[in-house]
């Protein structure tokens, strides 16, 4: 599975709309039902507007009926590990747990796995808001 998610986020980055940084990045999330949900940054004129890759994604499968996440692939370009900003982090966090793999990787492929737990630790989520009175 992670290899056919590596060469759907590979396809994902290639429609990234990043007129502005040229940074292109692709996400794909696996749902708990085993489906695939993909998607690339879009970016915008008024900057703050643009959108991640893992926003899109998360989109996507929604959409689909599905609010699981069981795995993350993000692929981006260049030297450093292209990890989740800190707003995707909690966006996945919302569907996922700690112990959910994010495989962080390179138009190449596979760079470095790591949780959620790890990215986003001591993380506020929906069960927080379930207070008992
Ligand atoms: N970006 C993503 O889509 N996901 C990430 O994990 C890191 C950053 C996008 C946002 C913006 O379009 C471009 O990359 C440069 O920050």
């Amino acid at each position: 599975m992670l290899e056919k998610m590596i060469d759907l986020a590979r396809n994902a980055m290639g429609r990234a709309y990043a007129p502005y940084s040229n940074f292109h990045v692709g996400a794909v999330m696996l749902g708990a039902d085993g489906g695939t949900y993909a998607g690339c940054n879009v970016e915008n004129a008024a900057y703050p507007q643009g959108c991640c890759a893992e926003a899109s994604a998360i989109s996507a499968m929604v959409m689909a009926g599905e609010t699981r996440i069981a795995e993350v692939v993000v692929m981006g370009r260049g030297e450093g590990l292209v990890t989740p900003c800190g707003g995707c982090r909690q966006r996945i966090r919302e569907f996922a747990d700690d112990n959910t793999p994010i495989h962080i990787c390179g138009e190449e492929g596979l760079r470095e796995t790591l949780t959620l737990g790890e990215l986003l630790p001591l993380s506020f989520g929906p069960e927080n808001l379930k207070i008992k009175d």
